[in-house]
């Protein structure tokens, strides 16, 4: 039977969601261990894996509003209920016109129940910032977008992280990256998914080189157990990084379906790696001149990922 993965509330492009099961598998953690999530997107590799201590980190204060809002119950789960039911109500009565004005609102006021609302509303459930620091997706035009079954679903997943907190001692920082491993020691594990190199040009989404190359020296210096998710190749290219900066690390891969747009065609698959400064119960370490075709590869069709 498959294992039952926990959604967050709030969504992101690139969510691991169908990644979990394998991601679990392959971390290294005992109940007193410090998991420090440093690009915590939607959190969701985190909040299954559950662990009893961790740091929630991510750049954009958004995200961190949000949970740090739920932490302090200045959000429950019944708050979001009736909030949806309101607002899903004026946009089931003025659609895109109303999705438009709780976007300017936000864009001013920041408000983390109405940052749930437009993530929830918007196109494919993405996070995206324009240069002027502006929430800018489009309306995901639904017919009875916020209908009562989707409310519940979503109070549902708040529920759950409020649960957790009550007995987790979980925090969220907004933070860059180098801040959030300044904690790291041995006692942690650090799960690590930066954003593709060279692949958004979004206000929290900006990675290049450099950036690469920051997280190898913060996360070698931090002497603590680390794994990486990143992109290892498609039917067109190669992550050409995996060799030139994380030569020294172990690596898997698994197949990952994405899904970008409404069409089928826009169904690609993509080779996901993850990499560890460990080694894992089956790996085989990264050396510059090993074909990848090579490397061990998995395939599952459970793992399949429509976002
Ligand atoms: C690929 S997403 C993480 C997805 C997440 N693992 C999930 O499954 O939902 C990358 C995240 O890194 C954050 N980020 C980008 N640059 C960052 C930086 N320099 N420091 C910290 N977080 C950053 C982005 O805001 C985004 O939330």
């Amino acid at each position: 039977m498959s294992e039952k993965i926990y959604i967050p509330p709030i969504k992101i492009q690139g969510i691991k969601t169908k990644l979990v099961p394998f991601i679990k598998q392959n971390v290294i953690l005992n109940s007193d261990t410090v998991w420090i999530e440093p690009f915590m997107g939607s959190g969701v590799v985190g909040f299954n894996t559950a662990p009893n201590k961790a740091v929630f980190a991510d750049i954009n204060p958004c995200i961190i509003d949000f949970y740090n809002a739920v932490k302090s119950k200045t959000i429950t789960s019944n708050i979001v209920k009736e909030f949806l039911e309101c607002e899903g109500k004026k946009l089931s009565e003025k659609d895109d016109e109303y999705y438009y004005e709780v976007r300017e609102r936000f864009n001013k006021n920041k408000n983390p129940l109405d940052f749930l609302f437009l993530n929830r509303s918007c196109f494919n459930g993405m996070i995206r910032f324009n240069k002027k620091n502006c929430f800018n997706v489009p309306y995901g035009h639904k017919p009875q977008r916020f209908a009562k079954a989707y409310i519940t679903k979503i109070t549902n997943q708040v529920r759950y992280i409020e649960e957790q907190l009550m007995y987790k001692d979980w925090t969220f920082q907004c933070q860059p990256f180098q801040k959030t491993l300044e904690n790291a020691d041995k006692d942690s594990f650090i799960y690590c998914d930066p954003p593709y190199i060279g692949r958004h040009v979004d206000y929290y989404d900006n990675w290049e080189e450099c950036d690469e190359l920051l997280l190898k020296e913060h996360l070698l210096s931090s002497d603590t157990k680390f794994m990486l998710s990143t992109w290892d190749h498609n039917q067109y290219r190669t992550n050409e990084y995996i060799d030139h900066i994380w030569s020294f690390c172990h690596k898997i891969n698994i197949e990952h379906f994405y899904h970008v747009g409404a069409k089928e065609a826009n169904r690609n698959p993509m080779t996901e790696a993850l990499l560890t400064n460990y080694s894992l119960p089956t790996h085989k370490k990264i050396t510059n001149d090993s074909p990848t075709n090579e490397q061990i590869s998995f395939f599952s069709t459970d793992l399949a990922i429509n976002l």
